[in-house]
């Protein structure tokens, strides 16, 4: 079985031809009737051992709008609060004979341990610090289709890259289409080792922003901290925040990009993030689209054998 783990062992063309995919998935998502039977017959279960807006909504319409049945699994009132493990409830859910499985969990490398021992395809829907794909395959289309390419153009990463399996994805993703890509945080918030990711290193937000043609917000993962340093709001707002005034900094056109799940005031202003350089929507748009093409590559019948993570 196939599946989409990470970023990581994807080639430009595996990518480019996802994000082709995904091109089609946004006009059938855009017709009226918002159908293709591709998946039809086919079984997705979605087991989310972390909270998600996003990435689950649009998991389960992405199944749906392709016909497939979809089980959300209520992991809150599951048997996890008995006590049954990740693996014993994996392969409890297997044994129901699903198709694909996307997972969200705190660990990271916990959806290659699924991967090892379900029958079935398994897509990372974010795991831990580690990897986020559809997230930074997300951010690769809405970029494509605002700029009509990604090789080339400067994109700055700002925030809690630390804790961010968001920044990695993007990272990696960027520099295997040609980006150049800087990250901008405060010395406590970059993990060691960092430029090893062939990235530019700024502690001081300004100086990143310069001539940037995309600037990716990221969260501050208070729930990823304890323990650690957690700035005071304020300041942080001061120094890494984006507002109209900062983003003057990057190219006039610049695109504003985050995530999810914004929190305004900490990270981004609203005159930013719902200002006219904003894309924030049509990355939500997008991330449909996206999981979309991602079961549909994974699960092509014609495709079937190949070692091709995607
Ligand atoms: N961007 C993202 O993963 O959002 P959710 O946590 O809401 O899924």
């Amino acid at each position: 079985h196939r599946h989409l783990l990470g970023i990581k062992g994807l080639s430009p063309l595996d990518i480019e031809m996802l994000l082709d995919r995904a091109d089609e998935a946004v006009a059938i998502s855009r017709q009226p009737e918002k159908k293709s039977a591709r998946l039809r017959g086919r079984t997705q279960i979605n087991l989310f051992y972390e909270a998600s807006t996003r990435t689950q909504s649009s998991f389960e319409l992405a199944g749906k709008r392709m016909g497939a049945d979809v089980m959300n699994m209520s992991v809150a009132s599951s048997s996890t609060k008995k006590g049954e493990t990740l693996l014993d409830t994996a392969v409890t859910l297997n044994a129901m004979r699903p198709d694909i499985l996307i997972i969200r969990h705190a660990a990271a490398g916990a959806a290659a341990l699924l991967a090892q021992k379900v029958g079935c395809s398994v897509v990372n829907a974010g795991d831990g610090a580690h990897e986020h794909p559809t997230q930074a395959l997300l951010d690769a289309l809405t970029i494509r289709r605002a700029r009509g390419r990604i090789g080339g153009l400067t994109v700055t990463i700002c925030g809690d890259v630390l804790h961010s399996r968001v920044a990695r994805s993007n990272i990696v993703l960027l520099n295997a289409m040609g980006a150049r890509v800087r990250v901008a945080a405060p010395s406590t918030l970059l993990p060691s080792g960092i430029e090893r990711m062939g990235v530019e290193v700024f502690t001081r937000m300004e100086d990143a922003l310069k001539g940037a043609d995309v600037v990716m917000m990221l969260r501050l993962q208070r729930e990823r901290m304890a323990g650690s340093f957690v700035p005071s709001v304020r300041e942080y707002f001061r120094y890494f925040g984006l507002d109209g005034q900062k983003l003057k900094l990057a190219k006039e056109d610049a695109l504003v990009m985050h995530p999810g799940p914004m929190n305004r005031g900490v990270e981004i202003a609203s005159e930013v993030a719902d200002g006219p350089q904003s894309v924030i929507q049509e990355q939500v748009e997008m991330g449909v689209a996206v999981r979309m093409a991602v079961m549909d590559a994974l699960l092509d019948p014609r495709r079937n054998g190949s070692q091709a993570p995607a």
